[in-house]
């Protein structure tokens, strides 16, 4: 019986056998699926392109020869699920990133949350902090930081405490004093940190309004009656699926007419919930909520 079994299993012709590009693609495959099982991090609706790039140089950096190597470290290994995690998110970020977006934001929608006495707002994938921090410096400014709360999230432990202890490289600051002032920044942009040697410490006042959190996107739940959410430069490394749910997440965290900005390659036009927001400042990716389908 085992004999006739066998004799009946063919084998692949060369032609059949799989190419370097599929066998990658397989391992990446097997390589989600083992960080889901083990972690509960989906991967399997990043934009595939952008994960395989970072998955790659990854591999470069922990001098790996292939993704199969990468498995088993990941499984066994907390520290070095942690260190991957690093390599994979793209946490570029910077102060005022697009002044323009935050001089908006400023001008057209602040003087809309006046209206509250309490002020919420989610910084979703805040990165290493340095968005909130100018968004913490404009609400200061505008009257606002008093009766504000910002809730900074992201996936990646490492940026997040970064974003907590809120210390930045001083060759940076001559950047974010020019984004600053593009702003329309009402101060000097040094009234906000205390220079230590080759470092910028971002003043005490500033975080008295931060609340920093792990929170996971893909997975975790919403947060209730926000008046403003922010996340930038994150749906672009989403498909399509993840995209939805993600704003369908934020549309649920949204209060009724509350606001929400995206990055600049990101949009609602090709999302299930386009119909629940209006653009407000369409090219700044400024959009409120006005129905609670
Ligand atoms: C390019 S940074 C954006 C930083 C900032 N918002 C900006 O535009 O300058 C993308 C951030 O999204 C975070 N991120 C990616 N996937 C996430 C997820 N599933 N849940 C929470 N954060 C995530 C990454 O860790 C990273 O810090």
């Amino acid at each position: 019986m085992k004999m006739q079994a066998e004799s009946t299993i063919k084998q692949k012709t060369v032609s059949q056998l799989p190419s370097h590009g599929e066998i990658i693609d397989f391992e990446i495959k097997l390589l989600i699926e083992a960080i889901q099982f083990r972690y509960g991090y989906d991967f399997s609706h990043y934009a595939q392109a952008s994960l395989t790039r970072r998955i790659s140089s990854c591999l470069k950096k922990f001098e790996l020869g292939n993704v199969s190597e990468l498995i088993p470290k990941i499984i066994h290994d907390v520290e070095y699920f942690e260190s991957f995690l690093r390599e994979v998110s793209v946490t570029v970020t910077e102060m005022f990133r697009d002044p323009l977006v935050f001089k908006v934001l400023r001008d057209k929608i602040f003087t809309q949350l006046q209206t509250y006495s309490r002020i919420n707002i989610w910084h979703a994938g805040c990165a290493t902090g340095e968005e909130v921090y100018s968004l913490a410096i404009m609400l200061k400014e505008e009257g606002l930081l008093s009766r504000s709360r910002i809730y900074a999230t992201d996936f990646n432990n490492h940026s997040l405490a970064i974003a907590e202890q809120g210390i930045y490289k001083a060759e940076k600051i001559p950047l974010f004093t020019k984004n600053y002032l593009l702003t329309g920044g009402k101060a000097s942009f040094a009234d906000y940190y205390q220079a230590k040697h080759s470092h910028a410490i971002m003043h005490e006042e500033l975080k008295q309004h931060m609340t920093f959190a792990h929170h996971n996107l893909i997975k975790d739940q919403c947060f209730a009656q926000m008046h403003l959410i922010i996340c930038r430069n994150v749906l672009i490394y989403f498909d399509r699926t993840l995209q939805d749910s993600v704003l369908g997440l934020f549309h649920q965290s949204l209060v009724h007419r509350g606001y929400l900005l995206l990055g600049d390659k990101e949009s609602l036009d090709f999302s299930q919930k386009k119909n629940c927001f209006t653009a407000i400042a369409k090219e700044q990716r400024i959009f409120q909520k006005v129905s609670y389908e």
